[in-house]
């Protein structure tokens, strides 16, 4: 009989921190460089090395993409010395490879870990999104909205006007009617190219984003981050499975998902507690970037546990081997 050990999320979330640093490090290299797919491997080579030395029995639920396509973190691939608690993994060793490549802003390393069992199998196909921060009452905005009801229900809640309302958006060609409706209504809306996990967490924080509400469709994966780093930092997000065609389909049926037209809610896609760590590439409103020195690069990480709402911010300065 296997040996149960309890998901102890205080010692874990310290190392899960090393584990974001560490891609953030390997990735410094390639910001600015032009070089999406290099950047990402970086990422991922020493997201992986890093996991598999903590004490784990992790499983990726949230990965690099299915076993055929991913050669590392696919989907299902057991990380971790295999000593410790049985967990799920979500990740993004490089969440915005051409924000990196192109040094935009807000590129992230992320990892969220959880008790095994506690997190959606969102296979990778889009998700339609909505999120708000914390403080409101629960369903306040829903994606059953339209985007102009969204904004003035917001509104509303937050006895303000519209235009007092900033929404942030992908910019899409698929969003182009989205944007012209919030438009229409006088909210602000700040675009951004790449980047929704970062989008959807700007919403926790409006005193320091200036960011309300993130609506639009992007990666489901990103939406099941999204939601891990929410119920840390409070805040609510819907999700909705877009499929676009029958092998999409196809994907959601292997990844045991059955009502295709189901509404997600934050702890629908996270069931219990959760840690999550990010580290910024690229400077953004909710972290700084990778700085560089002659001889050290300089990283800052945002580690959150859901069972407190602790947030440690966490500043390492690191000495580089050409020093
Ligand atoms: P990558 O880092 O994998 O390039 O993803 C960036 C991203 O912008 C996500 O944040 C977002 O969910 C998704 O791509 C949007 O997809 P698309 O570019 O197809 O609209």
């Amino acid at each position: 009989m296997s040996k149960h050990i309890d998901f102890n999320d205080r010692m874990l979330s310290l190392g899960l921190a090393r584990v974001a640093e560490q891609a953030a490090i390997a990735s410094a290299d390639w910001i600015g460089r032009g070089d999406e797919k290099s950047a990402d491997q970086a990422a991922v080579n020493a997201m992986r090395e890093q996991l598999n030395r903590l004490d784990i029995k992790g499983v990726v639920v949230i990965g690099e993409g299915e076993r055929d396509e991913a050669p590392m973190l696919y989907i299902g691939e057991e990380v971790g010395s295999g000593n410790g608690p049985g967990v799920d993994i979500a990740l993004d060793p490089l969440e915005g490879t051409t924000l990196t490549a192109k040094d935009m802003p807000n590129a992230l390393t992320v990892i969220a870990m959880g008790p095994r069992g506690t997190m959606l199998h969102a296979p990778d196909v889009y998700m339609d999104k909505l999120a708000v921060g914390p403080g409101f009452d629960e369903g306040v905005v829903s994606l059953d909205m339209s985007p102009r009801e969204r904004v003035e229900t917001l509104a509303r809640a937050k006895r303000c006007g519209a235009t007092d309302i900033t929404v942030c958006i992908l910019e899409r060609p698929r969003h182009e009617d989205m944007i012209a409706e919030v438009r229409s209504t006088g909210a602000g809306i700040r675009l951004i190219t790449d980047g929704d996990v970062a989008g959807v967490m700007h919403c926790a924080e409006p005193h320091v984003t200036g960011i309300d509400m993130y609506m639009g469709s992007g990666g489901a994966p990103e939406g099941v981050l999204a939601a891990a780093a929410l119920k840390c930092m409070g805040g609510q997000i819907f999700g909705r499975l877009l499929f676009r065609n029958d092998d999409e389909r196809g994907r959601a049926a292997k990844a045991g998902i059955e009502d295709l037209d189901r509404i997600y809610t934050r702890d629908d896609m996270v069931t219990d507690n959760v840690i999550f760590a990010a580290t910024g590439v690229t400077s953004g409103s909710l972290l700084p970037g990778i700085k560089r020195e002659v001889g050290y690069l300089t990283t800052e990480t945002l580690l959150m546990r859901s069972k407190t709402g602790s947030l440690r911010r966490m500043v390492y300065r690191n000495p580089t081997r050409t020093a």
